[in-house]
């Protein structure tokens, strides 16, 4: 939600931090500013609309582009409309400060209302101008610097924020700080430079030095100075943890692909490996998990296991559910991150909760983790992005080593969640003894196939491109799937709302004529998994109630199916797997299906309308 660059140092500020808020992005699209720090006024340019939108009113005047200070912010709005007005950065009253802010100001009603009474008067609807504010009254009031002056504010503000804040007075300096929501620092050679950023990709290029602030932290960067980082409580000095990226600049781009939808969905393979490797030893017939290993009482004696998420990882959860108690015969629980934080739920200290979530970052999921670990449950996370807020939160986890995911449709991030859960269910039944050795070892095996089978579904791209021209018009589309197939039926569902805005539901096969078969005609085309051990001959009589109502099946089956392929109007098949194994082939199909229909339709696959990939916001 929202993303924030900004540069300080001997170079021109704005090719970095324009080309940050490209990277930044998938954050956030509803408009886009800048502000660059010339030596002796700020220019400042802001608009509704992309940050191809903002570049194109700043060509239109190069004398504002010339500056080596400067802060950017593309937003997704949540205090006031997108319009040119609400878009950051925001200047206070008096013009000397600037702010550009991720997050959410709650009280900033009471906090506005408060500083009309002193005079202030607000252009913007929006909460972040209300802070820029509050900054600038204690300033004066205190008589003090920019970073106490912002340290002081922020401790009477509730609510969630990445800021960045510069100070036309005291032009060397740029302050940020965080609550909730991320904010990386990149420190140059010597100092000679820093980037900011919600994210390290936009300085990729220049630094691999970077510095992750914690929960209420607030850091001076200071040109030609160390960091200085303080809590924000009490003004305590903290250590500056200085880390090395391990992430290098191919991986955040297209590399060829029109989208990096497409090219996320071709990655998966790989990202699959990659998330098994040195974990799963078929040779040996060993699961090594260090944080599963270290924890393994937890897990075994645990009551039950609840999972929570929100939106993809939610539906890799379900897959999840499925798994552990198939394989492992621990109760499972899947909830949404949001009712969970917020309906009272009992949880004890014999409850293992798994947290999962590609950003590490969805603000429901952190505060989800927070109150399981409050009533003293143990909190395993699931996690694809290395060193997140939720990482970090968690006591224990395992990541997701799917490389950075920018398409805000998530792809590899389920299918590589649902490899971890299959690690971690496996190796639960084979310490519980509920999976005998050879089941195991015949488990492992099959997981080591899935990549090249991934590989094999690709090759139908085609095909499923022309099954995509078939049904691009439809207006409802119904996914059903039984079993380890029904949270892909969701997600194939999910997947067709996020990029093509095409309604469509998800539904256990079964449940279908409790409500969904009255939608049934000629125009809806549903798409039904039908793999060979999944409970075939009931989703085969399920497909038969839909077409003796003229619905239009597309099915996805194992190869050598004969059945299915008679009745179905289309039929895409996956190399043969286990069942419990099948949702990461079937998911596949769906994926692309989704993308060739949004690319036909001619939407935008990576920034879907309304959207953000990270969700820092509740
Ligand atoms: C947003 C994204 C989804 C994602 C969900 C949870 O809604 O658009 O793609 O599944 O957040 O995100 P997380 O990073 O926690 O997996």
């Amino acid at each position: 939600m929202c993303g924030i660059t900004g540069y300080i140092g001997h170079r021109e500020a704005y090719p970095i931090v324009i080309n940050g808020l490209k990277r930044l992005e998938y954050r956030g699209y509803d408009s886009a500013g800048i502000m660059i720090y010339d030596g002796k006024n700020i220019q400042l340019s802001k608009t509704k609309g992309k940050v191809s939108d903002l570049e194109s009113i700043t060509n239109a005047s190069p004398t504002k582009k010339v500056g080596k200070i400067g802060i950017g912010h593309t937003r997704w709005a949540t205090h006031g409309v997108p319009n040119d007005v609400n878009s950051h950065p925001h200047f206070s009253q008096s013009g000397n400060l600037v702010i550009v802010h991720n997050g959410i100001i709650e009280n900033y009603d009471t906090l506005r209302k408060e500083l009309i009474s002193r005079g202030y008067t607000f252009k913007s609807d929006t909460d972040t101008e209300v802070l820029v504010n509050l900054i600038e009254e204690v300033k004066k009031q205190e008589g003090c610097k920019l970073g106490k002056a912002v340290q002081l504010a922020l401790n009477n503000v509730i609510g969630a924020y990445a800021i960045a804040v510069f100070d036309k007075t005291k032009p060397n300096e740029v302050v940020v700080a965080r609550l909730g929501s991320p904010i990386a620092i990149g420190v140059g050679k010597n100092e000679s430079e820093f980037f900011i950023a919600s994210d390290a990709s936009p300085f990729l290029e220049y630094t691999k030095d970077v510095v992750y602030l914690e929960d209420e932290e607030l850091a001076i960067i200071k040109l030609g100075r160390a960091i200085k980082v303080r809590k924000i409580k009490d003004d305590s000095l903290v250590d500056p943890n200085i880390q090395e990226l391990k992430m290098n600049l191919e991986e955040i781009e297209k590399g060829g692909y029109e989208h990096f939808m497409l090219k996320e969905i071709y990655e998966q393979p790989k990202a699959i490996i990659d998330t098994y490797r040195g974990r799963m030893l078929p040779d040996s017939g060993i699961i090594k998990m260090a944080g599963v290993d270290d924890n393994l009482n937890k897990f075994l004696n645990a009551e039950r296991i609840i999972i929570i998420a929100c939106g993809t990882s939610w539906h890799a959860g379900l897959v999840g559910e499925y798994l552990i108690e198939d394989m492992a015969r621990i109760p499972v629980e899947v909830e949404y991150a949001s009712e969970f934080r917020y309906r009272n739920p009992i949880i004890t200290n014999k409850d293992v909760v798994i947290a999962i979530s590609q950003s590490g970052e969805t603000a429901d999921t952190l505060a989800a983790i927070k109150l399981a670990k409050s009533k003293g449950a143990f909190v395993f996370g699931i996690c694809n992005v290395v060193g997140s807020s939720i990482a970090r939160e968690t006591h224990a986890g395992a990541y997701t080593h799917a490389g950075p995911e920018i398409g805000v449709a998530s792809t590899k991030a389920f299918t590589t969640q649902i490899t971890v859960l299959s690690l971690i269910s496996l190796k639960l039944a084979k310490s519980k003894g509920t999976l005998s050795d050879s089941a195991f070892r015949m488990y492992l095996q099959k997981l080591q196939l899935v990549p090249n089978s991934v590989e094999q579904l690709l090759k139908i791209d085609e095909k499923v491109k022309e099954i995509a021209n078939h049904y691009k018009n439809a207006t409802n589309c119904l996914y059903l799937g039984r079993g380890f197939n029904f949270p892909v039926a969701l997600e194939g569902a999910l997947k067709l709302k996020e990029i093509s805005y095409i309604h469509a539901e998800g539904y256990p096969a079964a449940e279908m004529k409790h409500g969904p078969i009255a939608l049934i005609d000629e125009n809806m085309p549903v798409f039904v998994i039908a793999t060979n051990k999944g409970h075939y001959e009931k989703v085969v009589s399920n497909i038969q109630e839909i077409k003796s109502r003229a619905g239009k099946i597309i099915a996805v089956v194992t190869e050598g199916d004969v059945t299915v392929k008679e009745i179905a109007d289309h039929v895409i098949e996956i190399p043969e797997t286990e069942e419990a194994l099948t949702p990461l082939l079937t998911t596949i199909p769906f994926q692309l299906l989704s993308y060739h229909i949004a690319v036909l339709l001619g939407k935008n696959v990576d920034q879907p309308r309304n959207l953000a990939k990270s969700v820092t916001v509740e």
